[in-house]
């Protein structure tokens, strides 16, 4: 069979190396793609949301199963385009996609189900937003309400910090209509770990838990990122607060959908944390998470194709996802500068040398049998070990054979899991 993946990023290089390992794929076509991912797909220059060309493409290719990578094109809606005209794509439609594309969908979808999140108010002026702010007080949590590309959201210590982010996302609307109304939230505390599930509108299939770095520095120090390395599993999940998750925040959403007629259809990421008052949801995402599905899809043993199908045919039932028990860790390499400017197209050394460890592509081009960077997070380098500490010596020993002018990567990924362990 054809398979077309959307997208760009390490977190398609490695659902690309996946769907490569299966014997009923002989075609693998990736739109946009990046220098890793020609190894083993077909580049096609169409961009990532241009779901008019990636129809018209799929057709005339005759693809036969579509995966989309990044949020965007799915709360476009392109999931909706290609199913009337029968074509089979991984992922919901436009209208569940809102549990990421709007915040206000998503906080009211987990307060009408019951799903722990923290209490919030959804304004749409400045004003009784910043009215509210002052009777409230701080520390609070300011999220516009539309996609801002990860940057929507921010904890505001100080009662200047909230105003400024009201102002910003509201009345200089820096996230365009994306913040034509804003969420202000309870600020939480805890830690984070991500859970994803595969589900088929009725049935779930977790996957296993990981846990991502979002800030630039060591430490958890430093501005946001799109996340600095990950880790699968995360202690911090213990199984009993896993089952509490999948019984207290998936099924909920995912029956409680269906009672409405709304089959969600791919796969849910839960960003949770766990408080001292228990499990709390923070956010959903509608698609694999980046870097996390480089930690996750390396102790997949089954096929992610039949998984894939099976969530689109309502099959999940029939489904019995396997895992590797060793631990898998993605180190993020980036470029100096990065989430800040920095320059592009530094030579990559070393990729040569890398044996048995994995490194997932992300902003990299192939230029005449050189790759070269072209992009903030370049590389995730991925080892598997034992236990989290051997899969970090894998990935940091792998890391050290690779070279560009600029690499910057944290050196501290996976310790918060060493510790608890
Ligand atoms: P979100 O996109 O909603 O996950 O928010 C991005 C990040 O902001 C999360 O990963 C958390 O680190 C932080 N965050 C979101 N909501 C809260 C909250 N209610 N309390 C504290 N931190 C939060
Ligand atoms: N790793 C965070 C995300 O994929 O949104």
């Amino acid at each position: 069979m054809k398979v077309l993946v959307v997208g760009s990023g390490g977190r398609e290089h490695a659902l690309i190396w996946k769907i490569s390992q299966s014997r009923k794929v002989d075609k693998i076509y990736c739109a946009p793609g990046n220098g890793g991912i020609k190894e083993l797909a077909e580049l096609v220059n169409i961009k990532a949301d241009d779901a008019a060309g990636l129809l018209s493409f799929a057709k005339e290719k005759k693809v036969d199963l579509t995966i989309v990578g990044p949020e965007a094109p799915l709360v476009k809606g392109i999931v909706d385009i290609f199913q009337g005209e029968g074509l089979k794509i991984f992922g919901p439609t436009k209208e569940l996609a809102m549990l990421e594309g709007s915040k206000v969908f998503a906080k009211e979808t987990m307060q009408r189900f019951g799903v722990p999140t923290a209490d919030f108010q959804v304004f749409d002026n400045p004003l009784d937003a910043k009215k509210y702010l002052k009777e409230k007080g701080t520390p609070i949590v300011v999220k516009a309400d539309g996609l801002a590309a990860g940057k929507g959201v921010i904890v505001a210590k100080t009662i200047e910090e909230a105003e400024s982010a009201i102002e910003d996302i509201m009345v200089k609307k820096i996230f365009g209509s994306a913040g034509d109304k804003l969420i202000l939230e309870d600020c939480l505390e805890g830690e984070e770990a991500s859970i994803l599930v595969f589900s088929d509108g009725k049935n779930i299939a977790p996957l296993v838990s990981s846990q991502d770095h979002k800030r630039i520095f060591d430490n958890d120090e430093g501005p946001n990122t799109g996340g600095m390395g990950a880790y699968s599993p995360a202690p911090v999940v213990s199984g009993e607060i896993f089952n509490d998750i999948i019984d207290k925040v998936f099924r909920p959403i995912i029956t409680g959908l269906a009672k409405e007629g709304k089959y969600y259809k791919g796969v849910l990421y839960g960003g949770l944390m766990m408080t001292k008052k228990g499990l709390m949801t923070l956010e959903f995402n509608v698609r694999f998470g980046d870097p996390e599905t480089q930690a996750i899809l390396p102790r997949l043993k089954s096929g992610l194709v039949d998984v894939a199908i099976a969530c689109i045919e309502g099959s999940l039932d029939k489904i019995n996802l396997e895992w590797d028990e060793r631990a898998c860790l993605c180190i993020v390499a980036a470029s100096k500068g990065y989430p800040g400017s920095y320059e592009k197209h530094k030579e990559i050394n070393g990729l040569g040398n890398v044996k048995d460890g994995m490194v997932f592509h992300a902003g990299t081009v192939s230029e005449n049998g050189k790759i070269f960077t072209s992009g903030g997070r370049v590389l995730g380098i991925t080892g598997m070990g034992k236990d989290i500490e051997s899969a970090k010596l894998k990935a940091y020993e792998t890391a050290g054979k690779i070279k560009f002018n600029g690499i910057y990567y944290r050196k501290d990924i996976g310790d918060k899991a060493i510790r608890r362990n």
